[in-house]
């Protein structure tokens, strides 16, 4: 018997229209937001004007509630692999709704997450047969963290500057950037190696006390391809000084650099391998931790052990079920081919303006995963103007491509970092030829106009300068508050 059939009196006296609520408030996103969730961020989204109300999503393309179509080239920071709203994904989420599967029993082993495991083994290299589910990128490498721990008996992991492992603390321990770690007091011991670097590496395993060096292949935010013979420099001498390697691939990971996972690129072998956000087919949060098994059985060594790393929602069923989907749909519509060649076309088409464009440093990228680095321009009041915009808030100026990219365009990029002028790119692969020109036209019109600085822009720069500025005295104001005495 269908639902209506079995709970239509049910259904009836409860009555719940999630729909209609959909209906009768969407637009209210921001006030609700400003009042019960982050105002600051909404301050953010405002000043630069990122304030749109998405009602609906495809593929690679938004829409507004006004039926304006946008351009998505940040993909959800990269969720969105396969495609917004993906339809297989989609169905296999409403067949297990519709199957009425017990989930998150807890005391048992449910089928599909054994088949999402089974599937992800398939995928990774043979010695990577072990897979611990969560629920983000951060967990997953929370995970690794302590499974490194476990297995070496050693506390410390390394990790080299400008990576990105996630915000709780421990993956914080494991990242330089000082913006993100200020304000939370200690982490755990580590050490910080300068990427690139194999001479401060070693010097740090010969200690012999790293239990694991942790390595983005491709590092999600710069973008910036390593010189050859790091990374397998990098897995030498984690071998000689028995490190375990972990390669976090939750951004590079499930296709997005045009291989299923970055480190083939360089035929590395990891210990331990932390994915996530494709996984999820834009839909439902999920990670997966893939190690050696005798790693992951040195922390699952006993009977009373049994669970000593786990978590509530870890394995649930509609996860497992958008992870099994979006690898079929990988498989069947050969996104990781489809990465790497829309990928390339982006990055040569983003470099063919460079000729006339000289802020334009350069794009690059491996598939999917694209950088488009400014520079300042060589000489005159051009130049002036960009350090002017650089001392008020580095980042600014990329951040003035950015918006107007938004604001005229209607594409939606994103500016990774407060200290390199990048502009990142994670579209979904099914991104098309047309999309590809969308963009590049957009970014040639936007590039040729920044000569109308200062004008307008610099109004929104200063726009953005006052909002955090304002930012600061608000959280002045809250220390004095909190502590009186103690603020400056
Ligand atoms: C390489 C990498 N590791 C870890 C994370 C953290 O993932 P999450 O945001 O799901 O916690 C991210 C997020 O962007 C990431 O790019």
């Amino acid at each position: 018997m269908d639902i209506e059939g079995r709970f239509g009196r049910y259904l009836a006296r409860v009555a719940y229209d999630l729909k209609g609520i959909v209906a009768n408030r969407l637009g209210e996103n921001y006030e609700l937001h400003e009042q019960y969730v982050n105002p600051t961020l909404v301050d953010v989204f405002r000043t630069i004007g990122f304030d749109r109300v998405y009602a609906r999503g495809e593929g690679a393309h938004l829409w507004d509630t006004d039926g304006v179509r946008y351009l998505d080239m940040l993909g959800g920071f990269g969720v969105a692999a396969v495609g917004r709203n993906n339809p297989v994904v989609a169905g296999a989420i409403r067949d297990v709704l519709e199957m009425d599967l017990p989930n998150m029993v807890q005391m048992d082993c449910a089928l599909l997450s054994g088949l999402l495991a089974e599937a992800i083994v398939l995928r990774t290299p043979p010695h990577l047969d072990a897979v611990y589910f969560c629920n983000s990128g951060t967990e997953s490498v929370e995970a690794a963290m302590k499974f490194a721990r476990a297995h070496t008996g050693r506390d410390s992991i390394a990790h080299f500057t400008g990576g990105w492992h996630g915000l709780t603390l421990g993956a914080l321990s494991a990242m330089g950037n000082e913006e993100f770690r200020e304000g939370f007091g200690q982490l755990l011991a580590g050490d910080e190696v300068p990427a690139g670097d194999l001479v401060a590496l070693e010097r740090v395993l010969a200690r012999d006390e790293t239990a694991a060096v942790i390595v983005e292949c491709l590092p999600g935010h710069s973008v910036r391809i390593p010189e050859e013979g790091f990374l397998r420099g990098v897995q030498d001498l984690c071998q000689r000084h028995g490190t375990l390697l972990i390669c976090d691939e939750v951004a590079t990971g499930w296709g997005r650099t045009g291989r299923m996972f970055a480190f083939e690129h360089w035929g590395l072998e990891p210990d331990i391998i932390c994915t996530s956000k494709a996984l999820s087919g834009g839909y439902v949060p999920v990670a997966a931790m893939v190690c050696r098994r005798a790693i992951y059985q040195s922390v699952f060594s006993s009977m009373e052990r049994c669970w000593v790393h786990s978590s509530s929602f870890g394995r649930n069923n509609l996860a497992m079920a958008a992870g099994l989907a979006t690898l079929h749909v990988l498989d069947a519509d050969d996104l990781v081919t489809r990465s790497a060649v829309q990928g390339a076309k982006l990055v040569d088409r983003i470099n063919s303006l460079r000729s006339r464009h000289d802020v334009l440093k350069e794009a690059r990228g491996m598939g999917c995963l694209v950088a488009i680095e400014l520079q300042p321009p060589p000489r005159g009041t051009r130049r002036v103007a960009w350090k002017a915009l650089n001392a008020a808030h580095e980042g600014l100026f990329p951040q003035m491509v950015v918006m107007p990219l938004l604001d005229r365009h209607h594409v939606l990029t994103q500016v990774t970092g407060n200290h390199d002028p990048i502009i990142r790119l994670m579209p979904p692969f099914v991104i098309s030829d047309d999309d590809i020109s969308w963009f590049v036209e957009a970014l040639d019109e936007v590039l040729a106009n920044r000569h109308r600085l200062p004008g307008p822009m610099i109004g929104m720069g200063s726009k953005a300068l006052k909002a955090r500025l304002r930012g600061r005295s608000r959280d002045r104001a809250a220390k004095r508050a909190a502590s009186p005495d103690d603020v400056t």
